[in-house]
């Protein structure tokens, strides 16, 4: 492609004209669909084309509009969304509260002049302070879930001045090259070693991490922090076992090391407390903030800190910077989303939907035992098990057929993932419920040879 600037001032005043129309008819359609295939292709990475649910299924589905629990293809056909953008959609997708406060703020100021106080950021931070648990009280704010984590592991370090981490196996924290030391998988890692230093421990093995770090102070190697998501969600919707937050807290106070939650996919009231770890009454030194922070509508993510984690970075607040984290527009979209889950009492609702869920997924496990295996979660971050990856995937593509999406954990479909916009309705739930028997029948019927099964994806 050689620079056709002609070319471009057009296709940005057709993509604008595009934007501004809220209809279009079949020749738009038409052409938005062959566009949005050619230029990922061609400009994106053809090789993940293949794993996103547009080519996956037997149409190719761009998505063009979403409300509440449901969003729509370019061609009207609307889906339920069980995925809910892997925890981003807490107070669904495009909540008008969230979209009013966005709008509200484009129409005064988007992005902050760096130079002077922006209110926004500091009533955010406020916020932040009160519905977080113990004595989390300042925050950094971010744009992603990676760069939170990343902000994490800086000052954890200023905070020891050490520099070796424990993750978990499964863990997952992002693929900056910081976070990414403490995701797991050697398919991530390895093509970017050296990384952070990062040691591993089975998840909820606490004797492993006792013995790591008991091992890491006796030979000096002392750990920075210890990170951890308290609910696993990319490694399978992994529930950390009762008690090892707490005896994880005190081997951390132990050998002076930060504990680190990362609530990225977990808090914001999906799990029916605003954090997973009031579950268990653990405070950590620091905690993680993404996706669904920003009510779906803008990137912010955050990393939330106790006071001492905090000082060195007061003594020089230059140590970490961002341009666009904690923007005005991002910050006006996280105070609405808090505003709506306490209104409207979501992270209840996530706890009393994910009560109905729960038992019911696991009746269809015993009913259809040849296709799954058992359902586990809390609200509504639950892991459907399936026997394996491909008999997974065959059940997410039956239910993409019957509209409603879903899927796996990362990179397999032996677990796939219930993660609906808190918003839900009852309805919506029992339809989905209704589509996943469906699902599993059909691909019951697969198993037993009476239909060959679709190749596995994703
Ligand atoms: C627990 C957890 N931490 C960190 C991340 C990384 O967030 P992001 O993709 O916004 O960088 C994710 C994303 O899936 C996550 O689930």
């Amino acid at each position: 492609m050689t620079q056709d600037l002609a070319n471009a001032k057009q296709l940005a005043k057709n993509v604008l004209d595009l934007i501004g129309k809220q209809n279009i008819d079949d020749a738009e359609r038409k052409m938005i669909v062959e566009d949005s295939v050619r230029y990922w292709r061609e400009h994106v990475n053809e090789g993940f084309l293949q794993y996103r649910k547009s080519v996956s299924t037997d149409y190719t589905a761009v998505e063009w509009q979403d409300e509440g629990a449901i969003f729509k293809d370019i061609n009207g056909k609307e889906f339920i969304d069980i995925l809910g953008g892997f925890g981003i959609y807490s107070v669904g997708h495009r909540h008008p509260k969230v979209l009013k406060a966005v709008r509200e703020q484009l129409d005064k100021q988007s992005i902050h002049s760096q130079e002077l106080i922006d209110p926004l950021r500091t009533y955010l931070a406020r916020l932040v302070s009160l519905i977080t648990p113990g004595d989390l009280k300042y925050s950094f704010f971010t744009n992603s879930g990676t760069e939170s984590v990343e902000a994490c592991l800086k000052m954890a370090m200023l905070a020891t001045g050490r520099h070796h981490f424990i993750g978990t196996t499964g863990g997952f924290h992002g693929k900056s090259l910081g976070s990414l030391g403490g995701t797991s998988k050697a398919v991530f890692r390895e093509p970017f070693l050296p990384l952070l230093h990062w040691s591993h421990v089975p998840f909820g093995d606490l004797q492993a991490l006792k013995t790591t770090m008991e091992c890491c102070d006796f030979s000096g190697d002392r750990i920075a922090a210890f990170v951890v998501e308290p609910i696993q969600g990319e490694g399978g919707i992994n529930i950390a076992p009762p008690g090892y937050l707490k005896a994880a807290r005190e081997l951390c106070d132990k050998y002076g090391a930060m504990l680190v939650f990362d609530e990225i996919q977990c808090g914001m009231g999906r799990t029916g407390k605003m954090f997973y770890c009031e579950y268990d009454g653990v405070v950590p030194d620091l905690m993680a903030l993404g996706k669904g922070f920003g009510g779906g509508v803008m990137p912010i993510g955050a990393c939330v800190g106790r006071e001492a984690t905090w000082q060195k970075y007061i003594e020089n607040p230059f140590l970490h910077t961002t341009t666009f984290g904690g923007n005005p527009l991002a910050c006006a979209a996280a105070i609405a989303t808090i505003s709506v889950l306490l209104e409207e009492g979501l992270v209840e609702q996530a706890r009393q939907k994910g009560e109905y869920l729960l038992p019911r997924l696991n009746d269809l496990a015993h009913k259809y035992p040849e296709v799954m295996l058992s359902a586990r979660g809390v609200g509504l971050m639950i892991g459907m098990e399936f026997v394996d990856h491909e008999i997974g995937y065959a059940v997410a593509k039956e239910l993409f057929s019957r509209h409603i999406l879903i899927s796996g954990t990362y990179i397999n479909a032996r677990v796939l993932r219930v993660e609906p916009p808190l918003v839900i309705t009852h309805e919506q739930l029992d339809k989905f419920l209704q589509a996943l028997e469906e699902s599993i029948k059909q691909v019951r019927r697969e198993i037993k040879g009476e239909a060959p099964l679709k190749s596995a994806k994703n």
